[in-house]
């Protein structure tokens, strides 16, 4: 999609998207400007989508924080907060480590597989399997309980079957954290259900309906956008070998490395908002009630902001960035998901001595949301 965000970025003004009626922003000062006035640009304009009929239920997460926007956001964001936070992440690095060297070591070597099944996949279904305190033995449903909640707004408008597997699959997750939190309101662990649970802002905790539509939120925002970020990290290094050897020889630049595959990658490919009223971008007057479309994987390409910037570059330093959004919704899990791949990254590296690209094709996510391979075939050497 890049050289067609350059395109983009090069016309002035607005392009605007057909037939969605969507305005399209492409340029980094100008998706800065949107997230940093959430008064004028709402979250709260596109919930239509998550929620057909056929559904026969209003989606869990249509009322979740990154749908609604203060005083609204700010309440449900202070309730979950410090589960993020640097103690809640300090008590599971230890155990993220010990998913990541698990997988690692289990990867097969010598011969192609498919990273994304054999490693990608797994240090994130494990960790979003800890927050949600679902059973391990429960870990490997999660990816299809992803793809249907994901896949509920492009159902094709004749297909039964599939609406029906959606319908069971919500049913089906309903089940399963009902009893978790149940199980933790009668003897809470050290875990985020059970701090969900105690977390009180001004005397008012989160109703079980607010709790459920955040638990449902971080299995859509949580797992396969990590997964595509150490997907595209190892494409990027069975891509550029000098690369890999770097990280080899001083892993203090992972956390750089990270930060640029989240730049020239960015998983989060759009954000929507809707303007509350009339207001003005790149000198295009915008009715209230009109729907912009942020392009992060355009802004992250601008060079105003990054030159060279479709060059891979370990040393690039000291430019803000924007892959995980910015103001009041900034992605709560962005701490959580730089450890989750310092970590997979570091048992990698401790596991293999290259990646190689097989002759096969990489898949990729048909989506206009996400970016990233959803079949990569790659041989892990010794
Ligand atoms: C919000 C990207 C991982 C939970 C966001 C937003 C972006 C984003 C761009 C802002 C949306 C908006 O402004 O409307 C990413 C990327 C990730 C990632 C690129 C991984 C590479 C995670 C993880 C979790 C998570 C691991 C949790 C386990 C959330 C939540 C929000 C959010 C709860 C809503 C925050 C709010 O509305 O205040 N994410 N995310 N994300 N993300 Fe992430």
């Amino acid at each position: 999609p890049y050289p067609f965000f350059a395109e983009l970025r090069r016309q002035p003004g607005l392009a605007q998207v057909d037939p969605l009626g969507f305005w399209a922003v492409s340029r980094y000062a100008d998706v800065l400007h949107v997230l940093k006035n959430p008064q004028l640009f709402s979250s709260t304009g596109h919930r239509a989508p998550a929620e057909p009929e056929w559904l026969g239920r209003s989606s869990p997460f249509a009322d979740s924080m990154v749908m609604v926007d203060p005083p609204q956001h700010t309440r449900l964001r202070s309730l979950v907060n410090r589960a993020f936070g640097p103690t809640a992440l300090g008590r599971m690095e230890p155990r993220i480590r010990a998913y990541a060297q698990q997988a690692a070591r289990e990867l097969p070597l010598g011969r192609p597989v498919d990273f994304v099944e054999s490693f990608a996949l797994r240090v994130p279904a494990a960790v979003i399997g800890e927050l949600l305190g679902l059973d391990p033995s429960l870990h490997s449903r999660f990816k299809r309980w992803a793809d249907d909640i994901n896949n509920t707004s492009s159902t094709p408008p004749d297909a039964h079957e599939w609406r029906a597997q959606i319908r069971s699959t919500y049913a089906e997750m309903e089940q399963y954290l009902k009893e978790v939190i149940a199980e933790r309101r009668r003897s809470p662990r050290e875990d985020m259900v059970s701090d969900l649970l105690a977390s009180r802002v001004e005397g008012e905790a989160l109703t079980d309906a607010e709790l459920m539509g955040f638990l449902f939120l971080l299995l859509i925002a949580g797992l396969e956008t990590t997964v595509h970020l150490l997907g595209h990290s190892a494409l990027v290094l069975a891509e550029r070998p000098e690369v890999f050897a770097r990280l080899r020889a001083d892993r203090s630049l992972i956390p750089r490395f990270v930060e640029e595959v989240l730049r020239y990658e960015p998983v989060a490919q759009t954000i929507l908002r809707l303007t509350t009223a009339e207001t003005e971008l790149s000198g295009v007057r915008l009715p209230a009630g009109s729907h912009v479309m942020l392009l992060l994987g355009s802004a992250c390409h601008d060079e105003a902001q990054f030159p060279n910037s479709d060059r891979f570059d370990l040393d690039r330093q000291g430019q803000q960035t924007m892959p995980f959004g910015y103001g009041i919704h900034f992605c709560l899990g962005a701490p959580l998901a730089r450890l989750e791949a310092r970590l997979a990254l570091e048992a990698l590296l401790d596991r293999c001595g290259g990646l190689v690209r097989d002759a096969a094709p990489v898949q990729w996510h048909a989506s206009i949301v996400v970016r990233g391979p959803t079949v990569l075939p790659l041989t892990v050497l010794p």
